[in-house]
């Protein structure tokens, strides 16, 4: 059967590092705080003028290179993001158009910081019923935009930076042996839009806003949705949680991602942790830390890899993948 599988991968982060003792020259935080809450060290801020498309870029053609493959081998781009350069059009058109690619189509999702889980999904669907063969999966983010920077307990966490996947059409033998993407769960539920969303619109306040999260019920709610959507991919791929090589977690918070393993009885040196660099980068998260990981050597060809994440919505989800 026709299998969706991990051909390339890339990432870029900005070149400004921003330490967390930065906030406290005009906030009452605390480095100590910061890290002790949320493991977060330091995050990359994109320079002015630099925009999510531009960091996309970048991240896509690290992936294409790792792939072996042009701007023109490829079907289709969905780029995940909530920070898009314009209203419209889409960002992933106009990564399309700076990576010189002249065929095909693009398009954003907007899933928040489950966008690249959700990009994932439908670009598997997408390879599976023949649309594509090729499909470039882009998370990318520019969250310093719409910091409020005198809220302490959000603007801390944030990071931008963009991650990159290609998916190939292969062959397998429909088994969890197979190379590629073995399972999929999203879920949504609006009753929850509140406790995490951003202040502006186009259609409501025609302006951008800023970013307001209700942080301890969002964190409630991670832990309990982020372990039931990994135990139903598992479920749905048939494997068991001794079987998992892999973990690659939304990076949001180290106590979200400890607690969540502990949870599904999974022990830390299966999870790829990178949340002390890059911050909480949203739909850029995951393809970032799955970059990082195959260059740490902690994401290998044949991997069994289970991906979760979680934001505003709510909105979560996960993808059981072999690498
Ligand atoms: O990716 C999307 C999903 N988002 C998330 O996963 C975020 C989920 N939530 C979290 O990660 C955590 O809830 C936070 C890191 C946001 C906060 O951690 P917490 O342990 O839930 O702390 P808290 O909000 O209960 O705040 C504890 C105290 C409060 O002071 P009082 O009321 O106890 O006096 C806050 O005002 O810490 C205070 N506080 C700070 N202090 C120093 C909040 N932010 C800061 C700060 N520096 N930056």
């Amino acid at each position: 059967m026709k299998r969706a599988i991990v051909s390339g991968v890339g990432h870029y982060l900005p070149a400004r590092i921003v330490p967390n003792d930065w906030f406290a020259t005009f906030l009452d935080t605390s480095d100590e705080w910061i890290r002790s809450r949320s493991g977060i060290e330091r995050r990359h801020f994109a320079a002015e003028g630099e925009t999510t498309s531009d960091l996309a870029t970048a991240a896509a053609r690290a992936a294409l290179d790792d792939a072996g493959l042009k701007p023109d081998d490829i079907d289709a781009i969905v780029l995940a993001t909530s920070t898009p350069d314009l209203t419209f059009p889409a960002t992933a058109t106009i990564v399309q158009q700076k990576l010189g690619m002249t065929r095909g189509f693009a398009f954003d999702v907007q899933a928040v910081c489950a966008g690249f889980v959700y990009a994932l999904a439908n670009a598997n669907g997408m390879i599976l019923s023949g649309q594509a063969e090729r499909v470039l999966v882009i998370g990318a983010e520019t969250f310093s935009r719409i910091m409020n920077w005198e809220d302490r307990a959000t603007c801390v966490l944030f990071g931008d930076g963009a991650g990159a996947v290609v998916l190939e059409a292969g062959e397998g033998d429909g088994t969890s042996a197979d190379r590629g993407i073995l399972a999929t769960d999203l879920q949504s539920d609006g009753r929850y839009r509140d406790i995490l969303q951003v202040s502006g619109g186009v259609s409501s306040s025609q302006t951008t806003g800023h970013l307001m999260m209700a942080g301890k019920e969002v964190f409630r709610h991670a832990v309990d949705k982020l372990a039931a959507a990994t135990l139903s991919v598992m479920e749905k791929g048939g494997v068991t949680r001794d079987q998992i090589d892999r973990v690659v977690p939304h990076q949001a918070n180290i106590r979200i991602i400890s607690r969540t393993a502990a949870k599904l009885g999974l022990p830390m040196e299966k999870i790829v942790v990178t949340v002390q660099d890059h911050g909480n980068t949203s739909a850029a998260s995951i393809p970032l830390a799955m970059s990082v990981a195959q260059a740490r050597g902690q994401l290998k060809r044949g991997d069994l890899t289970v991906t979760e994440a979680i934001g505003g919505g709510l909105a979560w989800g996960a993808v059981l993948l072999r690498w």
